[in-house]
């Protein structure tokens, strides 16, 4: 299966106004939609739909890119060889989400997949309100989300041996490893954990610079903005960043200077510490 990158996410959320007030408080910009909002990091239209919801707050869905229709066909054949449901999405679902044609399904912990092809752009320019030089996207994605699943051994199975994701490496904290995938160069689109309930733990956005990070750390201090995690530079991902703590619970980890694997020489390896230093 090609999936390209992560796309998008979409999260369920109680305050739609402390959400508002937070985004922009990372340096994103926040649009209107219905009674949800859109958060824009780029130049695709949005890269997280935020929904109001009483059901709880978390994950709603994520977005997987594949390059085109022919490649989101295959794609869906080859979930239901598999033994996944998959049902396509209507016309009204990906005029809203701004694709040309989209699946979803469901994988083994329970989360709402939506791969979809041809992202319709508004070639809008991304303008920070707090002075972000910018967010690295691209062939990269969004950033990563990382998740706690019911199921951990079989979402591994579903996203490498399904999906086709490559497993980057381990972190074994306690008895269950900590599984990061890649699907592009950026060391992890998606990290499993295993939990009883299926968690969003954080999604991390990747500012161009060091600067970014420094001056979106002070916003958080001059704000009173809770940091869950204070600055450090990961083992992995070797990513310098902070967690902050959404108006969701669920943390955003606000970072820069991310590694990119060449899977020509990577090799897969356990490691035994999260963080150089810092994330204290
Ligand atoms: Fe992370």
């Amino acid at each position: 299966m090609d999936i390209r990158s992560l796309g998008y996410v979409g999260i369920d959320v109680a305050d739609v106004d402390g959400w508002r007030e937070y985004a922009e408080l990372l340096g994103t910009m926040v649009l209107t939609e219905g009674d949800g909002l859109r958060i824009k990091i780029d130049e695709w239209p949005f890269r997280v739909v935020v929904q109001p919801s009483e059901r709880g707050e978390g994950l709603a869905f994520t977005g997987w890119e594949l390059p085109d229709a022919a490649a989101l066909e295959t794609a869906t054949d080859e979930l239901v060889a598999a033994g996944f449901t998959t049902e396509a999405a209507s016309g009204d679902l990906c005029a809203e989400r701004r694709v040309r044609g989209m699946t979803r399904t469901t994988d083994p912990g329970g989360f709402q997949l939506e791969l979809f092809h041809g992202p319709v752009h508004d070639h809008e320019l991304f303008m920070s309100p707090t002075g972000v030089s910018g967010f690295r996207t691209g062939p990269q994605g969004m950033g990563h989300i990382v998740l706690g699943t019911p199921d951990l051994a079989g979402s591994v199975r579903y996203y490498t041996d399904v999906l086709g994701f490559r497993v980057s490496d381990y972190w074994k904290p306690a008895d269950d490893d900590v599984v990061f995938m890649r699907c592009n160069q950026r060391h992890h689109s998606l990290a499993l954990v295993a939990a009883s309930e299926p968690a969003l733990y954080h999604f991390m956005l990747e500012a161009l610079t060091l600067d970014d990070v420094g001056y979106a750390l002070d916003r958080h201090y001059d704000t009173d903005t809770p940091i869950s995690m204070g600055l450090g530079k990961h083992t992995n991902d070797q990513m310098v960043s902070f967690y902050s703590h959404s108006p969701s619970g669920f943390e955003v980890e606000f970072g820069c200077g991310g590694l990119l694997v060449d899977d020509a020489t990577w090799t897969v390896t356990e490691i035994t510490k999260p963080s150089f230093w810092g994330h204290r």
